[in-house]
Formats: C-alpha cells, structure tokens, sequence
C-alpha cells in the first residue's frame, strides 16, 4: 500500500486524543445522511462501536508499511463484514461520514495533503476489506 504514513501517523494524534467526541459524531453523521445502514449496528454497546472506529484505524496505521499483515487483516475483516449485513456500496458511506468527521474536528489542520493521505487510505482500506468479502 503506497500511503503517506508520516503524515497519516502525525493527523492520527487527533482521532486519539479526540475520541469521545469524535466517535459519536461519526455515527450521527453516518446515520444522518445513511440512515439505511442503522439497522445493521446494535449488536454491541456503544463503547464497543467506540473502539471498533479507533482500534482499527490505530492498527492499520501502525502497519501500513506491512502489505502481508493489512493483506490477511483486512481480507478477514471484509468477509466478517458480510455478516454483519454489510454491502460493497456501504463502504462509500462510511468513507464520507469517517472524512466528514475527521475535517470537522482537525479544523485548521486538515490541509489538502491531508485529506488525500486520509481518502487515499480508506479506498486502499475499503479496498481489501471489499476483495475479501467477495470471498466470503
Ligand atoms: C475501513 C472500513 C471499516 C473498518 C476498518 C471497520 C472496522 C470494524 C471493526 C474493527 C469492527 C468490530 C468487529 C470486527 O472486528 O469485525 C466492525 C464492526 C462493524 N462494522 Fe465495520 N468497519 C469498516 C467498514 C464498515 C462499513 C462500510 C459498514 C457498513 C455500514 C460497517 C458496519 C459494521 C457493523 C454493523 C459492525 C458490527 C457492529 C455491531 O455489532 O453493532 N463497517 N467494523
């Protein structure tokens, strides 16, 4: 995957630090303008959706330079993905509520670059975890 880790890595700092305020505002966005897709979301607390955002963002993170791990990760992420209802133009859904979130609370600090470190990241992220649900 040919992302821009460093500049991934520094504008990570603020889903960390933000997180409580980050987390449910993606979900009110993503509910707002998809409301399709909140049937699909309940089977876990809240905090456990909280952690699921982060987690895997952090993680793909600190192994964006490892194809293998993203690779085996994200191909069994996708196909559990399946079952939880989820369909191949969903992942367009979550793209724009994750990036709508991320501008709103960097403010000043989402330049152009970083936007495209981040879009550039969620398409080769929703890529792979798309690839392996086709083999689910
Ligand atoms: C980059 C894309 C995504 C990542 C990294 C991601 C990550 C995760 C993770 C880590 C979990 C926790 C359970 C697990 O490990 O399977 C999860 C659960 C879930 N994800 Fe995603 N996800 C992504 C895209 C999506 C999309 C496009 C949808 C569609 C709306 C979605 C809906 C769900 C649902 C419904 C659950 C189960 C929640 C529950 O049990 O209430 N995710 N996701």
């Amino acid at each position: 995957m040919s992302l821009n880790a460093p500049l991934l890595r520094a504008s990570l700092e603020i889903v960390v630090a933000r997180q409580p305020e980050i987390t449910p505002r993606f979900y009110e966005i993503l509910f707002e303008r998809y409301p399709q897709v909140k049937p699909l979301f309940g089977r876990n607390s809240s905090a456990n959706q909280a952690r699921m955002l982060q987690d895997a963002i952090v993680a793909v993170v600190d192994h964006v330079e490892d194809a293998e791990w993203l690779t085996t990760t994200l191909h069994a992420m996708g196909r559990k993905h399946v079952d939880y209802g989820v369909t191949e133009a969903m992942y367009a859904y979550v793209g724009d509520a994750l990036l709508a979130t991320l501008a709103e609370h960097a403010g000043e600090a989402w330049t152009p670059d970083v936007a495209t470190a981040w879009t550039d990241a969620y398409t080769a992220i929703s890529s792979l975890m798309i690839a392996g649900s086709r083999t689910a």
